[in-house]
């Protein structure tokens, strides 16, 4: 089984692509959409990057499915430890035809001081583009992860060529064939849902994950604020990191769950 297939009110077939994330395939009809491209935007310490990482995780060890994570902001050893603290083994899944991880970060290092000057010191987009294209058709992935955003977005200092730039990205990862996450950061004492004010407009879906201080603890939420052909739950759900992993609990729990 490679994906789960819903039939909507229309009659017509989507394609789903599930997370396998414990709670949260049901608040959006089973899965994301195949080969859509979906915007996780949240505070930092979230789970962002520990939702994509089981996104991943989940499509090679339960589905079969090939999946490529490319971090651009954690080093790949700290992405390791991090799997490990929920008894994952990375490195035995780290084939071209399981879990491809990439660091960019590390990669844009290794760049001659003189290109680097060039890009600015910073992740240049159309390298980023080729490097997708070709870990694509090495892999074949069916899933793929960019964590996160912000260090394409904040090469450019002019907020047009941002949005530009994202919606380049955007538009290039959406016809990529394969079901993308992209992370983004969220300001919430700003307001702001996301780091630029538009990463929500180039995606397919925007979920939300939050941190709030009640009676003097965080508490985790996720919100499914948008998904493009899909009737999602519309309520706020409080959420957990166990040792198992993300696990999304019912809405009404909010006030009277332990973390
Ligand atoms: N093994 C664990 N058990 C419980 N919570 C964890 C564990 N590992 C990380 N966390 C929580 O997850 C947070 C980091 O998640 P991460 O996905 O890196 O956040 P983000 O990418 O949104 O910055 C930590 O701040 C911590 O609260
Ligand atoms: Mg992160």
């Amino acid at each position: 089984m490679e994906t789960t297939t819903i039939s909507n009110k229309d009659s017509e077939v989507e394609k789903r692509v599930p997370t396998l994330i414990n709670g949260f395939d049901k608040l959006i009809e089973g899965g994301f959409v195949k080969n859509s491209l979906n915007l996780i935007s949240g505070p930092a310490g979230s789970g962002k990057t520990i939702f994509c990482l089981q996104y991943v995780y989940n499509g090679v060890k339960y589905l079969k499915e090939p999946g490529v994570f490319i971090t651009l902001e954690e080093s790949v050893e700290s992405i390791r430890s991090s799997m490990k603290r929920f008894g994952i083994d990375l490195r035995k899944y780290e084939r071209p035809d399981k879990f491809s991880l990439a660091d960019l970060g590390a990669i844009r290092k290794e760049l001659s001081i003189e290109e680097e000057v060039q890009s600015g010191g910073l992740l240049d987009l159309d390298s980023l583009i080729e490097y997708i294209k070709g870990v694509i058709s090495l892999t074949d992935a069916k899933r793929l992860v960019l964590d996160s955003l912000t260090a394409i977005g904040i090469k450019y200092h002019e907020t047009s060529t941002i949005r530009q730039a994202l919606f380049r990205l955007g538009r290039f990862l959406r016809d990529l064939g394969s079901t993308v996450l992209v992370t983004t950061e969220s300001i919430p004492y700003q307001n702001k849902y996301t780091r630029f004010g538009i990463e929500q407009f180039i995606a397919d879906s925007f979920i939300l994950l939050n941190l709030t201080e009640i009676n003097g603890i965080l508490k985790r939420t996720i919100l499914v604020r948008k998904m493009r052909h899909t009737n999602h739950d519309l309520h706020v759900h409080p959420y957990k990191i166990t040792s198992n992993g993300i696990e999304i609990l019912k809405g009404r729990d909010f006030y009277n769950i332990k973390f």
